[in-house]
C-alpha cells in the first residue's frame, strides 16, 4: 500500500522537522559529522554498536574502541578475545565478533551497497545508513525511530505499513528538505526517539520490528555471563545451559576448546 500525501503535508512537515531539529537535536554525539574527525569506519562502527543498544550505553564504548582500534588496519591486528572484552556491557558480542571480521576481511570500506552486505553483520539497515552517514548518499534506511515519525505524520489511521512504503515517502522528503542528507536521517531519528519517549510508538505495524527480550535472567545474560569468564581466565559453571551455549560459541566460531593435557581428559575454553 503507497503513502502519497499531499505535497503541502509533506512541505509542513519538512519545515517543522527542521525547525525542531534545529533546537532539539543531538549534536553532539561523537559518531556524526558535526564531530570533525568522523571517518566512514568510525560510523560503521557506532552503527553496530547502536543496532540493539542504546545511545547512552553506546557512548563511551564508542569513544574507547575508537581509541584502541582507531583505523580497520588496527583492528585488522587485533585479537578477538580483546575484541570481546572491550565489547563487554554492550551485549549481543555476534556484533562485536563481525565487526572483527570487517576488520580481517578488507582495508577500506566501500560505498557500494552490495559490497556492504556482503560484510559480516551488515544487513540492508545498516548498509543503507552507513551510506548516508558516512558517504552522504541519498539512500532510505528504515529502523524504527525513522519509521515512529513516518507512521505518525502520515499513516497513523492504517493498520500496516511497509517499509517500501515508507522508502517512497523517504524518497519525497529527501527532494523537499533544505537538510543535507545525513542531517535530515539524524534529525529524523532524534525526533523518533523523542517521539518514543513521549510513548509514541507504532513499530507494531511491521512485524519486522520485535521488541527486545528482557536480559536480566535470559539466554543473552548466560551467553555474556560465558563469555566474560572465557575473556577472563574465571571458571565455567558447568550446568547444562552453559555446555549448550558453549557449543553454541564453539559452532559461531567464538571460541575453541583445547586439551588441558596436564590433567587428563580435561578441556578448557578460549577465544578463537
Ligand atoms: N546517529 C547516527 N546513527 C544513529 C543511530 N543509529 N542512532 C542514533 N543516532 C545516530
Amino acid at each position: 500500500m503507497k503513502v502519497m500525501p499531499e505535497r503541502r503535508k509533506v512541505k509542513n512537515f519538512v519545515r517543522d522537522l527542521e525547525v525542531w531539529y534545529r533546537q532539539h537535536g543531538r549534536h553532539g554525539l561523537p559518531w556524526r559529522y558535526q564531530n570533525k574527525k568522523i571517518n566512514p569506519y568510525g560510523v560503521l562502527v557506532s552503527e553496530i554498536m547502536l543496532q540493539q543498544t542504546q545511545v547512552v550505553r553506546v557512548y563511551d564504548k564508542w569513544i574507547l574502541w575508537m581509541k584502541r582500534y582507531p583505523t580497520l588496519r588496527k583492528l585488522k591486528a587485533a585479537n578477538l578475545s580483546e575484541v570481546l572484552k572491550l565489547w563487554q556491557g554492550l551485549g549481543y558480542q555476534r556484533r562485536a565478533k563481525a565487526l572483527y571480521m570487517i576488520g580481517q576481511q578488507c582495508d577500506t570500506l566501500s560505498s557500494d551497497y552490495d559490497t556492504m552486505v556482503s560484510l559480516s553483520g551488515i544487513g540492508d539497515y545498516t548498509a543503507r545508513a552507513v551510506r548516508v552517514f558516512a558517504f552522504s548518499i541519498p539512500d532510505v534506511p528504515i529502523e524504527t525511530n525513522i519509521r515512529t515519525v513516518l507512521v505518525h505524520h502520515f499513516c497513523s489511521d492504517k493498520q500496516y505499513v511497509t517499509d517500501e512504503a515508507l522508502q517512497e515517502l523517504l524518497v519525497i522528503i529527501i527532494q523537499k528538505t533544505k537538510l543535507s542528507v545525513r542531517d535530515l536521517y539524524y534529525a529524523l531519528m532524534d525526533y523518533g526517539a523523542f517521539l518514543k519517549g513521549s510513548k509514541i510508538s507504532y513499530n507494531h505495524t511491521d512485524k519486522k520490528y520485535r521488541k527486545q527480550s528482557t536480559f536480566k535472567g535470559s539466554r543473552r545474560e548466560t551467553r555474556a555471563k560465558v563469555l566474560f569468564a572465557i575473556t577472563h581466565g574465571e571458571p565455567i559453571p558447568r550446568d547444562r545451559v552453559t555446555r549448550e551455549i558453549l557449543r553454541e560459541l564453539e559452532k559461531e566460531g567464538f571460541i575453541k576448546s583445547v586439551k588441558n593435557t596436564r590433567v587428563k581428559s580435561n578441556v578448557y575454553w578460549q577465544v578463537v
